[in-house]
Parts: C-alpha cells; sequence; structure tokens
C-alpha cells in the first residue's frame, strides 16, 4: 500500500521534512510505504537546499490539499493565514493533516478539531511544541495512565539563550537579544518569541493535552522577558536561583476531576538551582510532567531546527501511515480515528485568575536606608498574610538601599495588595522588579 504526502512549505523545516522523505536507507522501513506526491512554495525560482524532481513542486498550494490522491498534507508553511484555511481545506477534503503550526492550533484547534472529527481524519502535531523532543505524543498515549498534576516547560529556545547569555556573562538584555539577532539566534522580529507569545502557543497545547479539555489562549497570562535585568540575574544566582522563561500549566490541587480549575501561565521566573529545568541552557528545550502514580519525568532536547523538528513531523506522518496500512477504511464502514492519537475532547478548561494563584515572589525593593525599613516591609506583608523566606540588604546607594525578599507561597492577590501598599511609603522609593518563584 502506498501513501501519498502533499507538503506545504518548503522552508527550514519543510527542507528538512524532504530530505528523510528522499533518504529513507536505515530509518524505519514503513517509509518506504511514503511517496512525496507534491510540494508546495511560494515561489517556484528560488534555489532549494534539497534535490527534488522540478515537476513535484508548485505554488498552488490548493490544488494540493484537493488534490484527491493526497493522503496526507504537512502543513508547514507556519502563520495564521493561509495556513489556516488550507487546514480546514484539506480536512474537508478527508485529508490527515501533520502540522508544527503551534500558532493555528492554539488559535484555531476548536474549529480544527472539530471538522476533523467529523471527517473522521488525524491532526497530528508533534512538531507544534519542543521541537525534536517526544512530547505531544508521549501525553497522549505513554502517560496515559496518570492523573497529571503540572507540566512545566523550558520551551522557547530563543529566550533561553538569551537568558543563559545573560547569566554567563553578567550583560544586559538589549546587548544580548542584538548578539543573539546577529548570530540568527534570535529573529528580527524577536516579539513572539521575548514576550512569551510563542511559549503561551506552546502552554495552551500542552495543557490542553495533560488537562483533556480546550484552552482559550487569551486566559493564558503571558509575561516575557524584557523586564529581567542583568541585576535580578545575579540577586538570584547569591540565593541559589536561575531564571528561566516557564511555561506552566498546573491542576489547581482542590480541583476534582469534573470542576478543573487550573492555571495556565508563562513567565520569568527563579528556579532552584537543583530543579532540573535550572540547568537547561542556550536553544535547548525542556519539559517537566508530573503526575500521579508517575511521579516526575523530564523530556529534553533540541526545541527547533530542521532536523530535529523534521524528526517529529515524520513520526507523525509513521504513526498516520501505521495506523492507515492496519486500520484500511472501508467504503461502507465509517472510518473513526484511533481514541489515544486523536483530540475528542470538547469542553473548555477553567483558568483561575492569577489573583487566585499560589506561588512564591522574589521582589527587588531600592529604598531608604534607614533604621526600622526591613522591620516596616516585615510588618507589612505580614498584614497581607505574606510570609517571607528570606529577605536581605546587600548593596547601598547613598541614601538608598537595596532590598530583596522572597516569601513563602502566598497567594498572588494578597502579595499585589501588599506591594501596592508598600509603595505609598515614604520609605519605599521604587520597587524595579518583582519574579515569580518556582
Ligand atoms: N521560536 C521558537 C524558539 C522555535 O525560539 O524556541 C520555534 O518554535
Amino acid at each position: 500500500m502506498a501513501f501519498k504526502i502533499g507538503l506545504l512549505g518548503l522552508g527550514t523545516v519543510g527542507t528538512g521534512t524532504a530530505k528523510i522523505l528522499c533518504d529513507r536507507d536505515g530509518r524505519h522501513p514503513l517509509l518506504q510505504a511514503l511517496t512525496l506526491h507534491r510540494v508546495g512554495v511560494r515561489s517556484l525560482n528560488k534555489s532549494r537546499n534539497v534535490d527534488l524532481p522540478e515537476h513535484l513542486l508548485t505554488d498552488n498550494l490548493e490544488a494540493i490539499v484537493t488534490d484527491p490522491e493526497v493522503d496526507i498534507v504537512v502543513e508547514l508553511i507556519g502563520g495564521l493565514e493561509p495556513a489556516r484555511s488550507l487546514i480546514l481545506k484539506a480536512i474537508a477534503h478527508g485529508k490527515h493533516i501533520v502540522t508544527a503550526n503551534k500558532a493555528v492550533i492554539s488559535r484555531y484547534g476548536s474549529e480544527i478539531f472539530d471538522a476533523a472529527s467529523e471527517k473522521g481524519v488525524y491532526v497530528l502535531l508533534e512538531a507544534a511544541v519542543g521541537g525534536g523532543i517526544p512530547v505531544i505524543q508521549p501525553l497522549k498515549e505513554s502517560l496515559g495512565a496518570n492523573r497529571i498534576h503540572t507540566v512545566t516547560g523550558i520551551v522557547n529556545g530563543t529566550t533561553n539563550y538569551i537568558l543563559t547569555r545573560m547569566q554567563a556573562e553578567g550583560a544586559p538584555f538589549d546587548e544580548v537579544l542584538k548578539q543573539a539577532q546577529e548570530l540568527g539566534y534570535a529573529e528580527a522580529d524577536p516579539t513572539a518569541d521575548v514576550d512569551g507569545l510563542d511559549a503561551a502557543d506552546k502552554i495552551a497545547i500542552l495543557a490542553s493535552l495533560a488537562f483533556g479539555g480546550r484552552i482559550k489562549l487569551d486566559e493564558v497570562y503571558c509575561e516575557g522577558i524584557r523586564g529581567v535585568t542583568a541585576t535580578d540575574i545575579a540577586y538570584a544566582d547569591r540565593l541559589g536561583f536561575t531564571i528561566k522563561l516557564l511555561a506552566i500549566a498546573r491542576r489547581d490541587p482542590v480541583a476534582t476531576p469534573d470542576n478543573d480549575l487550573l492555571s495556565v501561565r508563562v513567565h520569568p521566573t527563579l528556579v532552584p538551582k537543583l530543579h532540573p529545568l535550572a540547568s537547561i541552557n542556550g536553544v535547548n528545550n525542556a519539559i517537566v510532567v508530573e503526575g500521579e502514580p508517575i511521579g516526575q519525568v523530564m523530556f529534553f532536547g533540541p526545541g527547533a531546527g530542521a532536523g530535529p523538528t523534521a524528526s517529529a513531523v515524520v513520526s507523525d506522518i509513521l504513526n498516520i501511515v501505521a495506523i492507515l496500512t492496519t486500520r484500511p477504511p472501508k467504503a461502507d464502514i465509517p472510518f473513526t480515528t484511533h481514541p489515544l492519537m486523536s483530540c475528542t475532547h470538547q469542553h473548555y478548561c477553567n483558568l483561575a485568575p492569577m489573583k487566585d494563584l499560589t506561588t512564591r515572589f522574589y521582589a527587588r525593593f531600592i529604598t531608604r536606608d534607614l533604621p526600622g525599613v526591613i522591620g516596616n516591609l516585615g510588618t507589612c506583608f505580614g498584614n497581607h498574610d505574606v510570609s517571607l523566606e528570606s529577605i536581605v540588604q546587600i548593596d547601598s546607594h547613598g541614601e538608598l538601599a537595596e532590598i530583596v525578599v522572597v516569601t513563602h507561597d502566598v497567594l498572588e492577590g494578597n502579595f499585589h495588595q501588599a506591594l501596592d501598599e508598600l509603595q505609598q511609603l515614604d520609605i519605599v522609593d521604587r520597587i524595579p522588579n518583582l519574579l515569580r518563584v518556582l
């Protein structure tokens, strides 16, 4: 049996995918059942990094998603449109979909998965989160026996590269970002990465799989790394932490399976140096999943790049082909998708507002350098039920002192009330930064 692939996009990941599909020796024998049938590109006159017969290429992407001979459409053009419309049209024509497009899935997943269920086709997206790291399929299958409590990840390589260099060199954010752009590690427009939007897309997808419900992306709290300074990194280091941009999805401990309450968020976080995520450096990604009874597992590896991401894309293609090979659709029996491979949940998870989050905080204060200041801070926090784990004054600048506070677990709303009150005090000059602590 032969299966025909329609590939949309021949950029970095598309090229990596085509290379694997054209170089099968030593890989899984099921690859022999695949034919690269059409490849859709924006411009036919561009030089390519992969040797493909000219007749495969077309700039008519619609013709691929409606081609009766194509079995699986692999969408690697990225962006929202025309990717969304092409995916929906392909589904309407009965094609299975493999995509690396986290932006489309996190925004239009409901529409896409509803259409796919109706048509009995698969939409697989291993490459959308963590590049080459297998994490989607493990969440769907290998960890299915568990009640998942938390998914915590470093899911954006650009920001992890920037923070790693800031940590190693004591350099400011703007300088490291500029160098990262010159070296090609960061995009010319770095917004999606440094403002946390890319990580928010990814944690919305992971949360949906881990907790079995849909996630509204606009309810995911998202704070990027522009506000992280070399000073905070240095203080965190002295206190035993490394600052990472974490994407976190956590089930509220008091929620029941029928009444989920989740916290789903992206923000720079002080990670204890002994935590497995603290040592994930450079462009690498890692995702820690905690559940019962498994405990803690970590998935680590390259979060982007042609080869790693293509590895995830082709594994999805193979999964679909494996099922199609063993369960060929019969004309008179409706084809139903494999329950461990498809996304069938339809309800939306309830996301708790940030004020109800329980977390630890780090806050840096610039205060007047007078007797009793630390006592004033402690009293105000105490009045708002905020318990302090540590409070240190390391630096003074003339008449001003720099004081750093780390709290125990507190309600975020209470912490902000205390800060609002402290900001009114004469002794507090300013509060340059506050960050959450894992
Ligand atoms: N821009 C992403 C990152 C890679 O920096 O990790 C693609 O998801």
